[in-house]
């Protein structure tokens, strides 16, 4: 057996990589740290309780981090805070957990001399015009917009900056945006389903024009899988599965595939400095690792993950006024 040390594994991502590799990769023994903020529930991974071993810590507790890297094999980097728009209301805990929790970990994982994969963003490139037949590939400079995206390209900078002066065994993958079951309700598609399930209107920010290039999360984590078996060290992989939609398309087809009518959003408060438009040129991983999406239809991913909110209303509902209300306040 492989002992891996899975961070942030209470999360969204992480859960469905925890659930993902006990399904598929036996030959795993998973260990959780998670600090269990209010993105981080414990209910994500209920079902698997008995089959891991779940530590409830911070990653910047460098002492507990440099236990749980001195006992396992290799490490998968998960943790982090992920939402733009907390981040342009508080950053400290994006510095904190990011740059502090990332650093925390690289030493640990240099002391003790294991494994290291780095779960980052392609957000840490910036943004690409409308028009653009460019897509980021591992060799687009940075250029982050937010302090979530800023804090991730400084994580990213620090593991090549250990893999380059220390020689630890480290890989990074930047992916585009995931949906799929257990995604916080505050982010864009489960926002969508859970307003149209409690009665109210989905909410688009500015005129929709903006483009994220959707991938489902089983393929993000599939990838991260490739990358840990046959990922060369010190090499960055971009994960995306070429599914490039604007944000107004996504509204009305969820609406669509609930039954209402297309026309049924408002119009609200758009982000500041808003980023335009992601898109992942993932050809890297495709040729040199043989990686391949399974989820190629958007429209049969969004309805499943309808169905996932459908069925799991106990999961968010007691969520869901304090999310709203919070956006409330910003005209969002
Ligand atoms: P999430 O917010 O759903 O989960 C993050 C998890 O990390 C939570 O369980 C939280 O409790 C935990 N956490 C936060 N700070 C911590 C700390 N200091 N110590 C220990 N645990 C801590 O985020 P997600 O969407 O699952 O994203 C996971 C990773 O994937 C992040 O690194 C993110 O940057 C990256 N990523 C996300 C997306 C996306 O579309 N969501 C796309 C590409 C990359
Ligand atoms: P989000 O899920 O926050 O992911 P990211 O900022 O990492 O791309 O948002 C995805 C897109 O959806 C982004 O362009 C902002 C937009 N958006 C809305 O239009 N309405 C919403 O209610 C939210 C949360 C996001």
């Amino acid at each position: 057996m492989t002992k891996m040390l899975v961070t942030g594994g209470a999360g969204f991502i992480g859960a469905n990589f925890v659930h993902y590799t006990l399904q598929n990769y036996p030959q795993y023994e998973v260990t959780v740290i998670d600090k269990l903020t209010y993105a981080g529930n414990p209910d994500n991974l209920a079902s698997v309780l008995d089959k891991i071993e779940f530590v409830t810590g911070d990653i910047s507790d460098r002492e507990l981090i440099d236990k749980l890297v001195s006992e396992t094999d290799i490490i998968v980097h998960f943790a982090a805070e992920s939402h733009n728009d907390n981040s342009l209301s508080d950053p400290w805990p994006f510095v904190h957990s990011n740059l502090v929790g990332t650093a925390s970990i690289l030493e640990a994982v240099r002391k003790h001399n294991k494994r290291l994969h780095h779960v980052s963003t392609d957000e840490v490139y910036g943004d690409l015009e409308l028009d653009d037949p460019a897509k980021f590939t591992p060799e687009t400079p940075y250029k982050p917009s937010s302090p979530y995206s800023s804090t991730k390209a400084g994580s990213d900078l620090l593991v090549r900056a250990w893999v380059r002066s220390f020689g630890i065994h480290a890989t990074i993958s930047n992916c585009s945006n995931n949906y799929g079951p257990y995604q916080h309700i505050e982010k864009f598609i489960p926002r969508q389903i859970t307003n149209i399930l409690s009665g109210t209107k989905p909410k688009l920010y500015g005129t929709g024009e903006n483009v994220r290039d959707w991938i489902h999360v089983d393929d993000h984590n599939n990838a991260v899988h490739y990358i840990i078996e046959k990922g060369r060290s010190g090499e960055t992989y971009l994960i995306g599965a070429d599914g490039e939609e604007n944000n107004k398309y996504i509204i009305e087809t969820i609406l669509e595939l609930m039954g209402k009518d297309k026309t049924d959003y408002e119009h609200v408060n758009d982000r500041p400095g808003h980023d335009l438009r992601y898109a992942i040129d993932a050809t890297k991983l495709r040729e040199e690792l043989g990686w391949v999406p399974k989820y190629t239809n958007l429209r049969e991913g969004l309805q499943a993950t309808i169905d996932w909110y459908t069925a799991n209303r106990s999961w968010w509902e007691a969520e869901k006024a304090k999310v709203e209300a919070a956006y409330a306040e910003k005209g969002q």
